[in-house]
């Protein structure tokens, strides 16, 4: 045998340099749970060490997650249901808590980029991302209210917004209104393929949010179809969309890497609740090594295209990095 491939794998100096993706707190966004109120830190059930936090105790707990390496972070509100209704009024509303929560960890972690969820759902008494009108979920309508939204968040001080809504036409719109009222410095990262998957149940526990009635598949995408991905992306960086997103990410890593191949933006895939709850729920029984798994995880996403990954992996991997 003149090629032996295991020559390059004899030691863990060889092995380092042949490397060939690498996965740093660089990659890692961090999700954050946050509800109203103070003294409030809830584990979700579903979601084993991962929290929703009143401001008070979320404050600390950011300043933690920035001291072991991480800079970016995106904030998830539970609203009250008394607060819901179904045009997700409170979303912008003067008073609304996520908003003012905004403020207070920009102006306490200015270095930070905070990202938020563009989406009516934590906000509607229908539990949909978009409007509801006689059972069926209307496009053009949404759009004014997901812009309103999105500047609100913007004028509280968010770096990057996060469309998770799946409307046709919504990045393109909401970067107009932002850049009408001067906010042309904030970022949009577009859930460009968002499936309607059965991973995200963890999340929706987490923030009371599932759909009151019927599913998402009229707006997110079908998981049997990956040129659609294609279809998606083109519009969104015609749209002007930052950065694209594929989620959920483990049974996609085909999609992140054909984003990667047709688009020269940067790819970002969300590694979600339920993909993060298998691990977490494997390794309390002894089944898999936690700390390998979810590293082998993140490595794998990254290795599909991904530029950044968020997950509820982010602080435990920054700990141990
Ligand atoms: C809502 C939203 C969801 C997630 C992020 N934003 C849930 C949904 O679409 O029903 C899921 C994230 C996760 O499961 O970790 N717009």
């Amino acid at each position: 045998m003149n090629r032996r491939p295991r020559r390059n794998r004899r030691s863990s100096g060889i092995r380092r340099m042949v490397s060939e993706t690498n996965l740093g707190t660089e990659h890692l966004i961090y999700p954050l749970f946050i509800e109203d109120g103070t003294n409030i830190k809830t584990e979700i059930k579903s979601l084993p060490s991962n929290y929703r936090w009143s401001l008070d105790l979320l404050l600390p707990e950011i300043e933690e997650c920035v001291n072991a390496g991480l800079d970016k972070f995106v904030l998830f509100p539970a609203v009250k249901d008394d607060l819901k209704d179904t045009v997700a009024s409170y979303s912008y509303a003067d008073d609304n808590f996520y908003l003012h929560a905004i403020r207070a960890i920009k102006e306490r972690f200015p270095q930070i980029e905070l990202m938020s969820d563009v989406a009516m759902d934590p906000y509607s008494s229908d539990g949909h991302d978009g409007l509801v009108r006689s059972g069926k979920i209307v496009n053009d309508e949404s759009l004014p209210i997901l812009s309103r939204m999105s500047l609100a968040q913007a004028q509280a001080g968010i770096d990057i917004l996060g469309p998770s809504d799946m409307m046709d036409g919504r990045v393109g719109y909401i970067r107009e209104h932002l850049d009408k009222n001067s906010y042309s410095d904030v970022s949009i990262m577009s859930y460009t393929a968002k499936y309607a998957s059965a991973f995200y149940g963890p999340f929706r526990d987490a923030l009371d949010s599932a759909p009151k009635a019927g599913d998402k598949k009229t707006y997110q995408m079908d998981p049997a179809n990956k040129r659609e991905a294609l279809i998606e992306a083109e519009l969104d960086e015609q749209e002007g969309a930052d950065m694209l997103m594929v989620k959920p990410a483990l049974c996609y890593l085909d999609i992140i890497h054909a984003l990667r191949e047709s688009s020269n933006l940067p790819v970002t895939a969300y590694n979600v609740s339920g993909e993060c709850a298998m691990i977490y729920a494997a390794s309390q029984n002894g089944w898999l090594d936690y700390e390998k798994a979810m590293s082998e995880m993140l490595l794998s996403i990254r290795r599909a295209g991904a530029d950044g990954i968020l997950t509820y992996f982010a602080k435990d991997f920054a700990l141990n990095a």
